[in-house]
């Protein structure tokens, strides 16, 4: 796909005009804009600094970051900025105004006063919005939870918005107070929310020393990428149902599936972290892709998509055809077996079928439709019953 965006991804939120809905998040890769001037490229729509701090933190002591093999989570203990946030208003802003993409300035909401004075300093550059950063969990249980303080978030609000002349997203993390929080939010003025941060915090151990896998007193750290994207969704889902604003989803978005059912849980946009870190800014080029091949396939546009879904939240959606067998699309199973051990149940057997002797898994009646074995089929090969009877979107 050329790096002319097509028009069915365009959104809009909190009068900003994205070409599509995949925002960089804030984070590392966006201490400085290197990495969103080649994701840009790529189908990234806009991007969100590491949020900014007036004054530079002590060093962590290291390793700041942690991921298992295999990539299904990170763990951080992000601190301090690399370099001083005078950076970006006195040089970066332009370079990324320069690619007519918008850019979001995220600013760190722990002390109200001084995140006043960055709003301040940013007000007259061509930035886009801000994104306030309530909620890092591994900060939180070293300094004191904000995420959960309904009277910060309050004073946070009303001091940002009385001086800040672009929207203002509030960012929480997840916990069981975020809706109220959210709530609260939007009550005292807070333009959107995006939701989640990492969550947690989370926390790894070295077998071979015994100790945390983080340096960060204490070795906890937030938890983000594939292994949270359900808790983000569900978030996501909520929130929709509770606020008025709008929500910018976050947390394990990884291909263009996970991005389409944050779309249809209600988010106006998605925003990336874990899998452009470790997967580059061709992670964008790929998504985009698979974004609009299902925009023309289903004959639909991303904003119709937005919160599609929401008209299933309070329906009690059982389908009578899950009780029945999986079923396994005989010319794409290649008979390996994988699927045997996942049943408890020996309700699979591999059987020699058709010409030339062929293995196939075939499903007996004592399958509960458990789904372990969909999930462990390398083909794709076993599918639910609903979805063999076709199920389809319908916009
Ligand atoms: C190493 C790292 C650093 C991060 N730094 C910030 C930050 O400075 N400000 C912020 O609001 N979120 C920060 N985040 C959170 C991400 O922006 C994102 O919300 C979170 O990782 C969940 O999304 P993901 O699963 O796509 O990574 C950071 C995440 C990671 C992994």
């Amino acid at each position: 796909m050329s790096n002319q965006v097509p028009n069915q991804l365009a959104v809009s939120i909190t009068g900003v005009n994205f070409d599509s809905p995949l925002l960089l998040a804030s984070g590392y890769i966006t201490e400085t804009p290197e990495f969103f001037l080649r994701s840009a490229k790529r189908g990234c729509a806009a991007m969100v600094t590491r949020s900014l701090k007036e004054n530079p933190r002590g060093e962590v002591t290291a390793p700041r970051y942690y991921v298992p093999n295999g990539a299904e989570y990170m763990l951080n203990a992000e601190w301090g900025n690399e370099y001083p946030w005078t950076r970006w208003r006195d040089e970066w802003v332009e370079s990324v105004v320069q690619t007519g993409k918008p850019l979001i300035i995220s600013l760190s909401g722990r002390d109200i006063e001084s995140c006043v004075k960055l709003v301040q300093a940013f007000n007259h550059s061509e930035i886009a919005a801000y994104e306030i950063n309530v909620s890092c969990p591994h900060s939180s249980f070293l300094h004191g939870n904000n995420n959960v303080d309904f009277t910060h978030i309050k004073n946070l609000v009303i001091a940002v918005k009385k001086v800040a002349t672009k929207p203002v997203w509030i960012k929480l993390g997840y916990s069981s107070f975020m809706v109220d929080m959210a709530i609260e939010a939007q009550n005292w003025g807070a333009d959107a929310i995006v939701s989640t941060n990492s969550i947690g915090p989370g926390l790894a151990i070295d077998i071979e020393t015994s100790r945390p896998a983080l340096g960060i007193k204490g070795g906890r750290g937030g938890v983000s990428g594939k292994g949270i994207f359900p808790i983000a969704l569900e978030s996501v889902w909520t929130l929709c149902q509770k606020l008025s604003i709008p929500v910018i989803a976050s947390g394990g978005a990884s291909d263009a599936e996970s991005v389409l059912q944050m779309l249809m849980a209600g988010a106006g946009a998605v925003q990336l972290y874990t899998e452009p870190a470790l997967h580059g800014p061709k992670v964008f080029g790929e998504i985009q892709t698979g974004l609009y091949e299902y925009c023309k396939g289903h004959e639909t546009t991303i904003t119709e998509l937005i919160g599609c879904s929401l008209r299933w939240a309070n329906d009690d959606h059982s389908f009578e055809a899950q009780q029945k067998p999986v079923v396994v699309v005989d010319e794409d199973c290649t008979g390996c077996g994988l699927c045997v051990p996942a049943c408890a149940f020996n309700a699979i057997k591999m059987k020699n079928l058709g010409a030339g002797n062929r293995s196939l898994a075939v499903v007996d009646d004592m399958c509960i439709t458990c789904n372990a074995c969909i999930g462990v089929c390398p083909q794709n090969c076993i599918v639910p019953t609903n979805q063999i009877i076709g199920e389809t979107h319908d916009p």
